[in-house]
């Protein structure tokens, strides 16, 4: 296969961002691209051609784009609500899907990723982004290297000031408005989640079993609203459901817990909050620094920065790009490998780095978190994805360079 033949849903910010940088490759081209609005296929497209000269197919209507172009794979970058019925339709007409990342509104939803994938035996993926970040990669080297020694304890989160983004979503056509008026849950689990999951072997040796989630009050995005907007904005004339912060705690089988954090309608930094701990060592995202017993000699228990462990612990996936200005490519280079481990996929007929089974118990955490909210942080029990394969050590493992397995 010389280039493969792509296809994007939903062309917003995201799909945009997927659609140029996809047709910037040299081993794809974007033939057709999607969405609800016309606006949104004829400047899309127009980005396309800009980029390589040729000028995509649009459509209103991912059906019918499934059935006119002969489409190896489809990128969806639609809203929360709306990836897995496109990503199961794309299966069973044999595109590749590769979604973007959100979490599930039911859990038949996740089953129904998982099904259509046994059923149809087209392979899926799931565009975790995080999982190639630079600082997640060397972890999961650091990690598979016992440099943690065993793993007990990971936090990670999202915590993004997004109080303009959800309050202008009715201007914006955005779903995040509807998703915080009415939701109250963990909704965005899987950048700080995806990396951990690899990193204690969920699916392949652990799962996770059970989560318990507290939500606060909500005040940050109607105090937002009101000293931002008129009286008869939307933002004003709704109370939003989603609180503030949404904590939860993932048991895993391996005996691990994971502490999880939603963190998006108030005034902060970005972080995704991550810590790993394990007998011999810690590593604290937010301090940037590092204590392993092996490196740390006669110092002893004293933190060093993190930024000097990089260089040698770089994992094999990110040496791969050495030399590529991946900056440009978005998110410190990340989007680049991402995409590229997609397209790979396709050409050697791969199984993903990311599959159909940690998609669904990746984005399991949201809707049970939510049940596990609406009940006062009663637990709430992970459906085991893989059948027990992840037991007997059958789940398939990704396969080629991107392996993150
Ligand atoms: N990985 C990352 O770093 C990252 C960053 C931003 C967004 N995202 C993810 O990307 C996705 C899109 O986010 P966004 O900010 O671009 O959203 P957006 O609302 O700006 O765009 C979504 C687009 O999907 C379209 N759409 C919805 N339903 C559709 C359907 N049935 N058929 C065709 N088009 C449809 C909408 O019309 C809209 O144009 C989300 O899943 C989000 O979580 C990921």
């Amino acid at each position: 296969m010389e280039k493969v033949r792509i296809g994007v849903v939903g062309l917003g910010g995201r799909g945009n961002h997927h659609a140029t940088l996809t047709a910037a490759l040299d081993k794809a081209e974007v033939v057709a691209v999607c969405d609800l609005y016309q606006d949104r296929v004829d400047s899309v497209s127009q980005n396309v051609e800009n980029v390589c000269g040729k000028r995509p197919t649009g459509y209103l209507d991912y059906k019918e784009m499934f059935e006119k172009e002969d489409l190896d794979g489809v990128i969806i970058a639609t809203s929360w609500t709306t990836h897995t019925r496109i990503a199961v339709a794309a299966m069973r007409a044999g595109i590749r899907p590769a979604s973007e990342v959100y979490g599930a509104s039911s859990i038949e939803e996740c089953w129904s990723i998982v099904r259509a994938y046994e059923e149809t035996g087209v392979e899926a993926m799931f565009l975790e982004n995080c999982n190639f970040g630079r600082e997640e990669l060397a972890l999961l080297n650091m990690a598979r290297m016992g440099l943690f020694g065993e793993i007990v304890h990971c936090q990670c989160g999202y915590e993004h000031c997004l109080r303009g983004e959800v309050t202008m979503g009715n201007e914006n056509r955005h779903y995040r408005f509807n998703n915080y008026a009415h939701r109250n849950g963990d909704v965005y689990p899987t950048h700080g989640l995806g990396p951990m999951s690899k990193i204690l072997n969920i699916n392949r040796g652990n799962r996770f079993v059970s989560i318990t989630s507290m939500a606060t009050k909500q005040v940050g995005l109607n105090a937002f609203a009101k000293k931002n907007f008129a009286e008869d904005h939307p933002a004003n004339n709704v109370n939003f459901t989603m609180g503030d912060i949404v904590t939860s705690i993932i048991k895993c089988a391996g005996g691990e817990t994971i502490l999880l954090t939603h963190d998006t309608s108030n005034f902060r930094p970005y972080s995704r909050a991550g810590r790993v701990q394990g007998t011999n060592g810690i590593w604290l995202e937010d301090k940037g620094s590092i204590c392993l017993e092996s490196e740390n000699g006669a110092e002893g228990e004293v933190w060093k920065p993190f930024s000097e462990f990089m260089d040698k612990y770089d994992h094999p996936i990110w040496k791969k790009f050495n030399g590529i200005c991946l900056e440009k490519y978005g998110h410190g280079g990340m989007d680049y490998i991402v995409n590229s481990a997609f397209i790979d996929s396709i050409i050697n007929n791969n199984h993903p780095a990311i599959d159909a089974y940690d998609w669904a118990a990746w984005m399991a955490v949201t809707v049970l978190s939510e049940q596990s909210v609406a009940l006062g942080g009663m637990p709430q029990l992970f459906p085991d994805f893989t059948n027990g394969s992840w037991l007997d050590g059958t789940t398939p493992k990704g396969e080629g360079d991107y392996c993150l397995d």
